[in-house]
C-alpha cells in the first residue's frame, strides 16, 4: 500500500444527509513512538495495547450544502460548543482532503464525548481522532463501497494524519504501527494487528491509570517529536525501538512477564530520557511520578508479582499487571498509591478490542 492507494476514484453514489456514530478507545504504547518524519511518518515502529474503558464516542451528522468553497462544521464536546477545537479539526481536514474529496461538499456537526474527564491529563487525541476518522469513513462507504479491510486501513491511515498514535486505536488487542522487518504487513502508514499468537498471560491485562497531574502539559507532543530532529541520541533510540519490538515477539509467544517488564519500563524511561536530553530539554514527570515508580519497584521486590509501569508524554503513571495478580495490586493502589494521585483519582482500564460502530 502507498499513500496514493487511499485517493479514491470519483464517487459513484450521491448522498444528501445522514449521521454515523462510532466509539473508539485510547491506547497505551509498550514500545514508544517518539520522533517523526514529514506527513506523520514515524521515525521508528511502535506497539500498543488497545484500551477498553477510556474511549471517545463521536456522532457525525452531515448535510449537503449548495457550494463547495470551504469547510463548514460545528463541534460540540459533551453538548457544549467548542470553537477552540476548530483549528485542530480544520488542519486535520486540510491534511486528509485529498483522500476524502467530499469534505467541502457537506456541513458537518461533530458531537463528541469522552468516558474520561477532558481535564484528566489523558490525551483524548488518539480516541477522538480515530472515532472521527471512522465516522468519515462511514460517509465514504456510502459513496463508494469498498472492502472491510480497506475501510479499516484507510480509517487508521486518516486517524494517523490527525494524531500519530490514533492509528493504533481502531482495533485490538495489540497493534503495531511502523515498518518492522519481522512483522509482516507492518506499515508506516497505518496500524496493523499484531499477527502472531499472544500467550494467555496477556489476556485481560490490566492498565490502571494513576492521575498524578491533570494539568495541561508544558510541552506538547508535537514539539517533543520535533526535538528528535538533530537529537544526539536519536539514531540509537530508533534502533533500540526496532530491537525491543523484536524482543517482544518472543515475550508475547512465551508469556515471559519479567522480560516484558524489563522492556516496557525501559521504553517508558527512555522516552522521558529523550525529553531530558533534547535541546531545549524538559521534564514531564512530577515528584509523585517518581514516588510511584519507587513504590512499584519495592512492591515487586517484596512480592515477586509482575506489576510494572509505563508512561505517556506526561506525569501520569500507567500500572500494567496480569489479571490473576489484580487483587494484590488493587490493595497496593488503595493502601499506598492513591495518596500520590491528584484528588485521589485513578482510572481502571484493561486491554480492549478496538472501535465499535454505534449507529
Ligand atoms: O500521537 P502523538 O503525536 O500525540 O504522540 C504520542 C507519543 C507517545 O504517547 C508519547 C508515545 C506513543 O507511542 O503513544
Amino acid at each position: 500500500m502507498t499513500e496514493k492507494d487511499f485517493i479514491p476514484k470519483p464517487y459513484s453514489s450521491a448522498l444528501e444527509k445522514g449521521s454515523f456514530t462510532w466509539s473508539s478507545p485510547s491506547n497505551i504504547a509498550l514500545v514508544k513512538y517518539w520522533g517523526k518524519k514529514e506527513n506523520q511518518i514515524p521515525a521508528n515502529p511502535s506497539i500498543s495495547f488497545t484500551l477498553d474503558a477510556c474511549k471517545t464516542t463521536t456522532e457525525l451528522k452531515f448535510s449537503k450544502k449548495s457550494n463547495s468553497c470551504n469547510y463548514s462544521f460545528d463541534i460540540f464536546l459533551e453538548g457544549e460548543k467548542k470553537d477552540d477545537f476548530k483549528p485542530k479539526i480544520e488542519t486535520f481536514f486540510k491534511r486528509i482532503e485529498v483522500y476524502l474529496p467530499f469534505l467541502k461538499d457537506y456541513h458537518f456537526v461533530i458531537e463528541t464525548s469522552n468516558t474520561f474527564p477532558h481535564s484528566s491529563g489523558i490525551a483524548s487525541s488518539a480516541s477522538g481522532m480515530s472515532a472521527l476518522a471512522l465516522c468519515l469513513m462511514s460517509v465514504e462507504k456510502e459513496l463508494n463501497n469498498k472492502s472491510e479491510e480497506y475501510f479499516m486501513q484507510k480509517a487508521s491511515f486518516l486517524a494517523r494524519l490527525g494524531s500519530g498514535s490514533a492509528c493504533r486505536s481502531l482495533e485490538g488487542d495489540l497493534i503495531v504501527w511502523g515498518k518492522h522487518n519481522e512483522i509482516p504487513n507492518s506499515s508506516d502508514l497505518f496500524g496493523v494487528k499484531y499477527p502472531f499468537k499472544i500467550h494467555k498471560n496477556f489476556k485481560n491485562y490490566h492498565d490502571t491509570i494513576l492521575l498524578v497531574d491533570k494539568g495541561e502539559k508544558q510541552v506538547s507532543s508535537t514539539i517533543g517529536h520535533n526535538l528528535m530532529h538533530n537529537h544526539p541520541y536519536a539514531k540509537q533510540r530508533f534502533e533500540q525501538a526496532h530491537d525491543n519490538l523484536s524482543k517482544l515477539k518472543s515475550v508475547f509467544k512465551e508469556g515471559n512477564l519479567n522480560e516484558f517488564i524489563a522492556i516496557v519500563e525501559s521504553e517508558a524511561l527512555t522516552l522521558h530520557a529523550m525529553m531530558m536530553t533534547s535541546m531545549p530539554y524538559f521534564i514531564l514527570m512530577k515528584p509523585n511520578t517518581m514516588e510511584i515508580i519507587n513504590k512499584i519497584w519495592k512492591f515487586r521486590q517484596e512480592t515477586g508479582l509482575h506489576l510494572c509501569f509505563t508512561l505517556d508524554a506526561g506525569a501520569n503513571v500507567h500500572l500494567l499487571y496480569p489479571e490473576k495478580e489484580a487483587e494484590d495490586v488493587f490493595k497496593l493502589i488503595n493502601n499506598e498509591l492513591v495518596a500520590y494521585c491528584q484528588n485521589g483519582h485513578y482510572i481502571c482500564d484493561r486491554i480492549g478490542f478496538g472501535a465499535k460502530k454505534v449507529k
